[in-house]
Formats: structure tokens, sequence, C-alpha cells
């Protein structure tokens, strides 16, 4: 199964729409409450992150019986330094955007948490691309 959607940057009152959708269509396909759990944090994280820095993005989910996989392209300012960016606590994030709550740093740490498997690539300028894969199946971890 494909699903695509559509994420405009700086859209926070639609933030994580795509996460409660994809939250939606896990549970109808009956996966593991856990495992679950874990896709949308980071589903989560890497749609807000468009949100916030970048200014426009798509979302593409894949879903087999084994595993759904998740990207996330985006056109922004790309990631400069991307092992820095994955450091715990560190944000680019404005004051404004730190008001509405968001900016703690904290987003890539999580997804590369949550998913089996995080890769980041990013052309600074141009955009960056987050690719998210994880096991369906509790067995498998
Ligand atoms: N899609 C993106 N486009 C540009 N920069 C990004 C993107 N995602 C993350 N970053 C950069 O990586 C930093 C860390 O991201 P994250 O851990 O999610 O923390 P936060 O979003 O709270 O700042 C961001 O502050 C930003 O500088
Ligand atoms: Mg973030």
């Amino acid at each position: 199964m494909q699903y695509k959607f559509k994420i405009a940057g700086g859209d926070f009152s639609n933030a994580g729409t795509v996460a409660s959708s994809v939250k939606k269509i896990l549970r109808q396909l009956n996966i593991d409450h856990a495992i679950s759990k874990r896709i949308v944090i980071s589903l989560y994280e890497g749609e807000v992150n468009v949100v916030a820095h970048a200014y426009s993005g798509n979302i593409d989910v894949e879903i087999n019986n084994e595993k759904i996989k998740i990207v996330i392209t985006d056109k922004g300012p790309g990631i400069p330094d991307i092992p820095k960016a994955m450091e715990e606590g560190f944000s680019t994030a404005s004051p404004q955007v730190r008001e509405m709550g968001f900016g703690a740093g904290m987003g890539l740490s999580n997804m590369k948490k949550n998913c089996d498997l995080l890769n980041i690539t990013s052309e600074p300028g141009i955009g960056t691309v987050v690719e998210m894969i994880t096991n369906l199946k509790s067995d498998a971890r």
C-alpha cells in the first residue's frame, strides 16, 4: 500500500495531521501498538521538522507485510551538518517557534531511537530527504 501526503512549511496548526492519519492506518492494519507508537512518534517529529524548518514537503508511506517505509522530502534550507543536528538539544528553531512549544532539539534523536533505520541526506539550499524504515513484526526486532 502506498500513501502520499503534502506538508506546508510554517503551518503549525496542521503539524501532526500526517502522523495521525498514519496512526489510523496502522490501527486498521492491526499493527502492534508498541510498534505503531514508535512509527508515529518518528513520523510526527519528521513532519514537525518540515513545518518548523523547511518551506514545503512531501511524505511517501509504503507499507507491506513486513515493514513500513516513510520518506519525507522537503524543499528548504537543508541541514549543513547532520551529525551536529542529530545531537540531543541541538536546535536552530527561532524564538517564535520555541514559544509554540517546538524546538527542544530532541526530534532527530527521537527519530533515531524509534525507527529501525534512519537515513538522512541533505543538500544545503535545496532540501532534505529523511528515510525511515521500521519492521512491523514484533518478533523481528
Ligand atoms: N527538514 C529539515 N530541514 C532543515 N533543517 C532541519 C530539518 N530537520 C531538522 N533540521 C535541523 O536540525 C535541527 C535539529 O532538529 P530536531 O532534533 O528535530 O530539533 P528541533 O526541531 O527541535 O530544532 C533543527 O533545529 C534544524 O536546524
Ligand atoms: Mg524537530
